[in-house]
């Protein structure tokens, strides 16, 4: 679904790489825990201590990697298609290879993972379907794969894009698309994924406390998370 239509703020719009590109200087000081970690430490699966090598696709500056690592995941690899973001994941070290790709078409092995894991990216993607394929494709019989996702209901009540501030002071749109729960669903399924946790993080007193502005949205669903698995 086009956000347009949605738009309350009327920002400049960039694309992916210049967006991330720019971003980049003070992307880990402006993204909350509380919109994706909080979530990942809410699941009850995976069991994170039995995954041998992970894929995190859409891998930024390396706070999933990081996180992954934490977690006792002896090896991860990273993909990603903003260079300055990955020069980034490059000297933070939690992955063991970092490609500049699309998450589409990573160029990574088949079947080389026992985790895929995606935390927020899918609204820059204008189809969801590769995306799903691609983690099915890289991932091993019975793997889990992990979508963490802005959700759909608070980019369209708040009106806002996925934003961040230049240099130049000016706040900046990255070209932000809508799906809706169904389309997460439907892209899914069609892969082969079969749904067993879903989790949806809402606006609290821990968020409040971050972004005090933000007490009309208590409440309201502003990120969710969630785990696929292949049957065989
Ligand atoms: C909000 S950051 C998330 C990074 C990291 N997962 C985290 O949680 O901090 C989104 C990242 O997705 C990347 N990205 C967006 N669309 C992509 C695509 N089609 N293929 C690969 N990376 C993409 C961007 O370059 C950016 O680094």
């Amino acid at each position: 679904m086009e956000f347009s239509g949605f738009d309350a703020r009327g920002y400049r719009t960039v694309d992916v790489r210049t967006g991330y590109g720019e971003w980049v200087t003070n992307y880990e000081q402006t993204v909350e825990d509380a919109m994706d970690i909080a979530l990942l430490e809410r699941l009850h699966e995976p069991s994170w201590a039995t995954v041998t090598r992970a894929v995190d696709l859409g891998c930024g500056t390396g706070r999933t990697g990081q996180w992954l690592r934490d977690k006792g995941i002896p090896a991860v690899d990273g993909v990603d298609l903003t260079p300055e973001m990955l020069a980034v994941a490059h000297r933070r070290g939690a992955h063991d290879r970092l490609v500049e790709a699309d998450v589409a078409a990573s160029g990574l092995p088949d079947a080389a993972y026992d985790l895929a894991i995606s935390s927020l990216i899918d609204e820059h993607l204008d189809d969801l379907r590769p995306l799903y394929r691609e983690a099915w494709r890289l991932t091993t019989p019975k793997a889990p794969f992990v979508l963490v996702t802005f959700h759909p209901h608070f980019i369209m009540t708040s009106g806002m894009p996925t934003h961040y501030t230049n240099g130049a002071g000016e706040s900046v749109a990255i070209t932000t698309n809508i799906h809706l729960v169904s389309d997460h669903v439907r892209a899914a399924l069609a892969a082969g994924w079969r749904l067993v946790e879903l989790h949806e993080g809402v606006i609290d007193d821990s968020w409040l406390a971050v972004k005090p502005k933000w007490e009309r949205f208590r409440n309201h669903p502003i990120s969710a998370a969630y785990v696929w698995r292949k049957d065989d």
